[in-house]
């Protein structure tokens, strides 16, 4: 199957002479759910940033990164950010860590939804009305019509997060990149965003590039994991073979670090648990 997306030494440099991204080389077919994982600083958020050409001078993509779209291929890195306004939110979109990052505080939450919905899809009138709230009750908002007439600082954090998603899913785009989608959050509604996340990019058939610096959580999403470390990319493999049989030596330590807080947390918490079971165990589990 052509791959949806295809990178091949993605770096980012920072000016002329400091590489911050040494080079991810990654292929992902379409529905494939791809886990990138790294401590604080490794490099996890730049390349994501690069994939959607949002890196801003003095930071400077490297190297390549192809997508796939209606319109066919696009090489990201050498097409100016402007000429990408077609391929952002239609065919590559993102949900960040922080929902306010994605989210404009000074315009109601129906009207940013509006707005990728008539500009992508071309709705109108009661088509378009219709279409932002049926946005809201697919990330499973209450009262999409209140929800719709709201400032974001009406509507909590996990709600803020749901609005995001729905913004980034508006366009109905192939790839979705989830950087820490979850890390603001309260606990309490962490675990309902990731089975949200989970079941969107299952239904829509989504490729999903998952960032995170959780294991556990990874573990269950993704089919593969990349991980990287100091700007470089360390591993990639299959979830269940590098949980299984790590072949670096950094990795060997996340997973022990993972295995040991698994051991550490009570049993009666299966979202935290489970990562690393077969799929198959796993799938009966839940
Ligand atoms: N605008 C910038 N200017 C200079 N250095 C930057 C800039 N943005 C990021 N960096 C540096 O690049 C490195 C990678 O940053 P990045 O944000 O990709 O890390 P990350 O893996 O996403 O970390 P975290 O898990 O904390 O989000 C870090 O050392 C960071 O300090
Ligand atoms: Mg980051």
């Amino acid at each position: 199957m052509t791959p949806v997306l295809t990178t091949t030494g993605l770096g980012v440099r920072l000016g002329d002479d400091r590489t911050l991204v040494h080079g991810v080389d990654v292929s992902l077919r379409p529905g494939e759910r791809l886990g990138i994982i790294g401590e604080s600083g490794s490099g996890k958020s730049l390349t994501a940033l690069a994939l959607l050409g949002l890196l801003a001078y003095p930071l400077v993509p490297v190297g390549s990164a192809i997508i796939a779209t209606d319109d066919g291929p696009v090489e990201v890195v050498a097409t100016p950010s402007r000429r990408l306004d077609r391929v952002r939110g239609r065919t590559i979109s993102a949900v960040f860590q922080e929902p306010l990052a994605s989210l404009d505080p000074l315009m109601r939450v129906g009207k940013q939804l509006a707005w990728p919905l008539a500009k992508h899809r071309g709705l109108t009138g009661e088509k378009l009305r219709r279409g932002v709230l049926d946005a809201l009750a697919d990330v499973q908002l209450p009262e999409p019509e209140r929800i719709a007439r709201s400032f974001i600082h009406e509507i909590s954090g996990g709600q803020r997060q749901r609005v995001a998603i729905a913004l980034a899913l508006a366009a109905g785009p192939r790839i979705l990149i989830a950087d820490e989608p979850t890390t603001a959050l309260d606990v309490t509604v962490q675990a309902g965003i990731l089975e949200l996340l989970q079941r969107e990019v299952a239904e829509r058939g989504m490729t999903l590039l998952f960032i995170s610096h959780d294991l556990p959580v990874v573990s269950q999403i993704a089919d593969r994991v990349l991980v990287m470390r100091d700007g470089r990319q360390i591993e990639l493999g299959e979830t269940a073979r590098l949980l299984r049989a790590p072949q670096h030596e950094y990795t060997a330590q996340l997973v022990a670090a993972s295995r040991a807080l698994d051991d550490f947390l009570p049993a009666a918490d299966p979202s935290r648990r489970g990562g690393f079971e077969p799929t198959d165990a796993r799938e009966e589990s839940r």
